[in-house]
């Protein structure tokens, strides 16, 4: 994954435009001297400035994590009941993964909504019919939980950081799922930035790589142990905040202080909220800003009573600014 092409054409304009400099430096006519020193100098800047941008991003995209992030050898084997979770928790992937945002995951064309030719890049097919038939469970969970590809390089867009909470027990059960899944052809194309995408990866769309070794799932019961595990594996921090004390969603709107306001409720008006959108003041949540819905699919009752526990739990607290 290195655009030599992109690079050289970047450097060639960084170079081109400092000739140009030295050439109107040396011009008898002042008006030309200074225009030209000024205009190609500033390009001058700009095309170095993206030179070392790009080669910063390249190297960080070719990255090698197989030390500091091994895969596990663990072979996935799972239950009715865990594909049945598995299925349902897919559904959190489909966003990205899903051209129609609906299972099975058979990828999408992610370059295609960044509004700059970045190359390619897919989110890519999730089915046997995809690339990980030939990675190992190991090498997926690893995918999943740490952002990591089979070759060892850092996963783009891919939030690992948000599924790094998923525990053993639930990831196997999204991976035995993924394995399930029919074949669906076409293969989506290996991942190719080029060297606007290596600018871009630079300036920070690169996703971490956390290490995880294990992690133990909470009972299921309703109690505030396994509500907080909830809240991580269906990140609501990603909008609410880390501390769920609100923070502004991808979409720019803002997503308010659970801690102010789920201590107020009642069980069953938290309840409510998830299955029907509806606010104990009557208010209609927009599922667009909040999705409700696809929480409420995803939750059983006994899960929305953990996740009221832990959220009703919080000491209410303001936001440092
Ligand atoms: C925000 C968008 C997004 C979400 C949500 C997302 N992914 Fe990804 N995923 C990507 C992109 C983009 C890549 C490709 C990155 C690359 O090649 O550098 C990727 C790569 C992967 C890979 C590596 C596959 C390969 O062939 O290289 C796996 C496995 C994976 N994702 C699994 C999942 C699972 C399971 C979920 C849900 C729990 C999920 N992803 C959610 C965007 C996403
Ligand atoms: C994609 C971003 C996003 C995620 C993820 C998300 N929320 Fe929200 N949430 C919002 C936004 C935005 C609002 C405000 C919606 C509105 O004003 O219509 C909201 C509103 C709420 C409300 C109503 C608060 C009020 O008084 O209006 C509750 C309760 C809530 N979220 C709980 C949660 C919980 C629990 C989770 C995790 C399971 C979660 N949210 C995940 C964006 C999100």
């Amino acid at each position: 994954m290195i655009d030599f092409v992109g690079l050289a054409i970047v450097l060639a304009l960084a170079l081109g435009c400092g000739y140009l400099v030295k050439r109107a430096w040396g011009s008898k006519n002042k008006i030309l001297k200074w225009a030209g020193v000024v205009f190609a100098g500033l390009f001058t800047l700009i095309f170095a400035a993206a030179f070392i941008a790009a080669l910063i991003g390249t190297i960080r995209l070719n990255a090698n994590f197989n030390a500091s992030n091994p895969a596990s050898n663990v072979q996935v084997a799972a239950s009715a009941e865990q594909l049945a979770f598995g299925e349902k928790y897919a559904k959190f992937c489909a966003g990205c993964h899903s051209s129609n945002q609906q299972l099975p995951l058979s990828g999408n064309n992610f370059g295609g909504e960044i509004p700059l030719p970045i190359g390619t890049l897919y989110a890519p097919n999730l089915t046997p019919a995809g690339e990980i038939k030939n990675w190992t469970d190991g090498e997926v969970i690893r995918a999943i939980r740490e952002g990591v590809h089979k070759s060892g390089r850092p996963l783009i867009i891919m939030p690992a950081e948000e599924f790094k909470a998923l525990s053993d027990e639930d990831v196997k059960s999204l991976v035995a799922y993924l394995r399930s899944q029919p074949a669906v052809e076409p293969n989506t194309p290996p991942n190719n930035l080029n060297v606007i995408g290596a600018i871009l990866v630079n300036m920070g769309v690169l996703t971490n790589q956390p290490h995880i070794e294990s992690v133990p799932k909470p009972a299921v019961a309703v109690n505030a142990e396994y509500g907080k595990y909830l809240k991580e594996i269906m990140v609501c921090s990603g909008c609410h905040g880390e501390n769920l004390t609100g923070g502004t969603a991808f979409d720019g709107s803002q997503a308010p202080n659970l801690t102010l306001v789920v201590p107020k409720w009642s069980e069953q008006e938290f309840t409510q909220v998830f299955r029907t959108g509806t606010l104990p003041g009557g208010e209609k949540l927009d599922n667009h800003k909040m999705p409700y819905q696809e929480f409420s699919d995803f939750a059983t009752d006994t899960d929305l009573k953990a996740l009221y526990q832990y959220l009703h739990s919080l000491p209410p607290t303001q936001a440092s600014p």
